[in-house]
């Protein structure tokens, strides 16, 4: 490697290489290490965790055929492992994907819908997650099947049901979340197409008119019958901010119903991590630096987003992934508290051998491997 610069953030380029561990800010974990060439999804992270001006040490790699590049990743002979989702599981989730599209479909011209067919899959999936939390490791798996908006809707229940799980909530309550994630962006119906469906990021204009979907899901609820006033207002709020930036009417803190909490540390984190006409899904470890970061900006709840991290297995084992050594290998376990530095296993010369990533805080996932 060549000389070290001190570059401005903004001027960080792909395919420098890090000359320094960049940490998180308040828990000093590394969250890329020193050494690491930048790329695209690099500079997005340390964009969003350090201040514009701020300054890091970079250096400009060697020419191919000058320095001693070593070889890419390769295939070491672990078999693909089969899925460990379960049948139970896989048709739950598919049927909540097609009723939700049917729903949403069928609403899309008329007054009000029937809500029944879509309470219960509501009841399906707290069921499912009351006797088995887990589910939702399988849905990172899942997750990329058809359109953005009910796949999207389908993962936001899940994910919120699953944090109201584990904040204590009782199962009538994990019930009424889930239809909230399940209907939550129902007022994106209302606005027009090639807005909700621009392939790249909106205007400020477009931006505006998005924002009215809060607003308008909960003026369609409001006209459905059977759909009980927490549901309401948890659709109404799920953009709302503890600091009162959110929309649309700007509330703070306690202000917030305790589901628009839930649903909207769901909702942030169901975007960050899918994949994007304009933009690559995170992957969940750095999802979850997001919404850590969304804390300390006072967005999103501290407990909420906390109990989310902590608790949800979101690299289950079978998983396959690339780590940043170039080494590829799959999960074989978690640590119930730290369920985003999972150990790994990998083939070293010929034999099977663990790396726990909650111990060797250099080694990152760097891709999961469908
Ligand atoms: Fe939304
Ligand atoms: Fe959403």
């Amino acid at each position: 490697m060549g000389e070290i610069y001190t570059i401005p953030i903004e001027k960080l380029v792909p395919g420098l290489v890090l000359a320094e561990d960049i940490r998180h800010a308040q828990t000093g974990v590394v969250l890329i290490p020193s050494g690491t060439p930048i790329d695209e999804r690099h500079l997005a992270r340390l964009k969003y965790f350090r201040h514009a001006g701020e300054e890091i040490k970079c250096m400009v790699p060697e020419p191919p055929g000058v320095a001693d590049v070593s070889s890419p990743a390769i295939e070491t002979g672990i078999k693909p492992l089969p899925l460990t989702v379960d049948e139970t599981t896989r048709k739950i989730y598919i049927k909540a994907f097609e009723t939700t599209k049917k729903f949403f479909s069928k609403y899309k011209n008329i007054e009000y819908a029937d809500i029944q067919a879509i309470k219960a899959v509501a009841e399906n999936i707290s069921a499912q997650i009351v006797r088995n939390p887990a589910i939702l490791s399988h849905v990172a798996i899942l997750k990329a099947i058809d359109s953005y908006t009910f796949s999207h809707s389908v993962n936001v229940a899940i994910y919120a049901a699953a944090l109201a799980h584990f904040l204590g909530h009782s199962t009538a309550e994990i019930n009424g979340i889930c239809l909230a994630g399940l209907l939550h962006d129902i007022g994106k119906l209302d606005i027009p197409r090639k807005i909700v469906e621009k392939p790249g990021p909106l205007t400020e204009d477009e931006y505006k008119i998005m924002q009215k979907h809060a607003l308008l899901g909960y003026l369609r609820l409001k006209k459905t019958p059977h759909i009980n006033e927490n549901v309401l207002a948890a659709v109404s709020q799920h953009h709302e901010k503890i600091d009162g930036s959110g929309y649309y009417r700007g509330l703070k803190g306690d202000e917030i119903h305790p589901w628009a909490i839930i649903l909207a540390v769901a909702d942030v984190y169901d975007a960050l991590t899918t994949d994007r006409v304009y933009r690559t899904a995170l992957l969940p470890h750095e999802g979850a630096e997001i919404l850590m970061a969304s804390c300390s900006l006072n967005h999103l709840e501290f407990n909420a987003v906390k109990f989310f991290t902590e608790k949800i297995p979101f690299y289950p084992p079978g998983t396959r992934v690339v780590l940043n050594t170039g080494e590829i290998g799959y999960i074989m376990a978690y640590h119930v508290n730290t369920p985003l530095r999972p150990i790994v296993n990998i083939n070293r010369e010929g034999k099977g051998s663990m790396i726990d990533l909650s111990r060797n805080h250099t080694v990152m996932i760097t891709r999961i491997i469908r």
